[in-house]
């Protein structure tokens, strides 16, 4: 590819797309530049155009004008919801963009593999949004266990602790709060773990079970009779740690997603009016609150996910035991331990990175994506392709299948179910 930032579109100038990636061309604008978006809102797709300065013929409403086109830049993301990945990704692919494809690649397992059957046969390239590959806390726990310092892994405890409140905000009052409208927490949360767990043992999965529900987010846990919203003189304000009241503190990370203007006026009345001020107890949420996930690997290799509403902290912990030694690991506080079983030796390390979100692994993507985008071949780079990422999803959906049927999934009958 010709010297220059590579030329991009933006499809859904969302949370992810307009926040997460694109201020990585405003600090790169030698690696990559955004000339076109497509995106709905008039607010969003205004804001955007103005950042990014985008010509008015550049500027679609819908994913669909867009790609009517033929092609006219090197790369697109596609950053809408996830019921919308599958449709705009196979036209991509039909007209030769290099694409950042947000996870889940479908909310459908047949869409899945359709659509990553199709990329292989147009031999077309796709990079999945599994961002954990591109963190570089676990950059450095994979490059530690490819050293062999600790031996092999036997197995893997990991544990996803998504925290109280953004449970609350983005799977009971939010997004992803019922599955018929996005996905299984499994997929949309937690296909992040799957993959994570595919790349660090170097393996595949090789049978699944899996246990959890809704144990707590539903009416008859309401500590008292509450109303719908926790703006209507809700008796339980002082006591609940989830009260949309909480938006209100300028500290909440979540305040901007419920409303983007500065004057707390409009934030209320968003929360009078909007999903952001229901109650907890009163959504109409189907997600599991809690979910454990025990896999199975080729070669023996064992791993035990926690995934839990229920913590005070959001972050990824885990714990890798080798044969020779064991390592843990805290994400957030980018700290990882290792203990050499022999002499007994205790490294502690701590990672740094950039601000950006996922703990630097917003900003990690972008630059791995241009590189991939550039290089044509991705050589020693993370990526992450439509190839490698459907395993992560085919597990969650077997994990979610075990869960609701109370059996073991084998993952090749699983698979074989759905290859035409
Ligand atoms: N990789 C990660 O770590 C990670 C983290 C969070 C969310 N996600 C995924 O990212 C995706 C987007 O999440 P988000 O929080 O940015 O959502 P969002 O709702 O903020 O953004 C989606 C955008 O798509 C736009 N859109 C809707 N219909 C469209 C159409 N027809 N054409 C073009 N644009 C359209 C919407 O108006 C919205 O602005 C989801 O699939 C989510 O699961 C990934």
């Amino acid at each position: 590819m010709e010297k220059g930032p590579i030329r991009a579109a933006l499809v859904g100038a969302g949370e992810r797309g307009m926040n997460c990636y694109a201020p990585y061309a405003l600090t790169h604008p030698d690696e990559i530049q955004f000339v076109a978006v497509a995106e709905p809102d008039t607010t969003k797709r205004d804001l955007f155009s103005r950042k990014y300065e985008i010509p008015r013929d550049m500027q679609f409403v819908t994913w669909e004008d867009l790609l009517i086109r033929d092609r006219f830049c090197d790369a697109l993301l596609i950053c809408t919801q996830d019921s919308l990945h599958f449709q705009p990704a196979k036209q991509a692919v039909k007209k030769g963009y290099s694409i950042l494809l947000e996870k889940p690649v479908s909310n459908k397992l047949d869409e899945c593999i359709e659509l990553t059957e199709y990329v292989g046969k147009e031999n077309a390239r796709v990079h999945v949004c599994h961002v954990l590959r591109h963190v570089p806390f676990f950059k450095q726990v994979k490059s530690i266990i490819d050293s062999g310092v600790l031996g092999t892994v036997i197995s893997i405890q990991h544990n996803e602790n998504v925290g109280f409140f953004h449970y609350a905000h983005s799977y009971v009052r939010g997004n992803w709060r019922n599955s018929t409208v996005s996905s299984p927490m499994i997929l949309s949360k937690s296909c992040h773990d799957m993959d994570l767990l595919n790349w660090l043992t170097g393996s595949t999965c090789r049978s699944i079970a899996s246990f959890g529900s809704l144990r707590y987010f539903t009416g008859k846990n309401a500590p008292v009779q509450v109303p719908g919203r926790c703006t209507d003189g809700c008796a339980d304000e002082n006591r609940c740690p989830f009260s949309a009241y909480h938006y209100l503190d300028p500290e909440n990370p979540f305040r901007y997603i419920v409303y983007s203007g500065e004057d707390t006026m409009g934030l209320v009345k968003e929360l009078k009016t909007g999903p952001y001020g229901r109650c907890v107890y009163r959504c109409d949420n189907n997600v599991v609150d809690h979910q454990v996930v025990i896999i199975d690997f080729e070669g023996g290799i064992t791993s035990a996910f926690t995934m839990c509403a229920f913590s005070h902290e959001t972050s990824r912990t885990l714990k890798i035991m080798c044969t020779h030694g064991e390592m843990r690991g805290h994400m957030e506080r980018n700290e990882i331990e290792l203990h050499d079983f022999l002499t007994g030796y205790v490294a502690k390390i701590t990672v740094t990175h950039s601000d950006s979100l996922h703990s630097g692994g917003d900003e990690e993507i972008m630059r791995d994506f241009v590189r991939w985008v550039r290089q044509k071949d991705p050589g020693g780079l993370s990526v992450n392709t439509i190839q490698n990422a459907v395993n992560s999803h085919v597990m969650a959906f077997a994990a979610e299948e075990s869960r609701l049927s109370g059996k073991t999934v084998q993952i090749n009958e699983f698979y074989r179910k759905y290859l035409k």
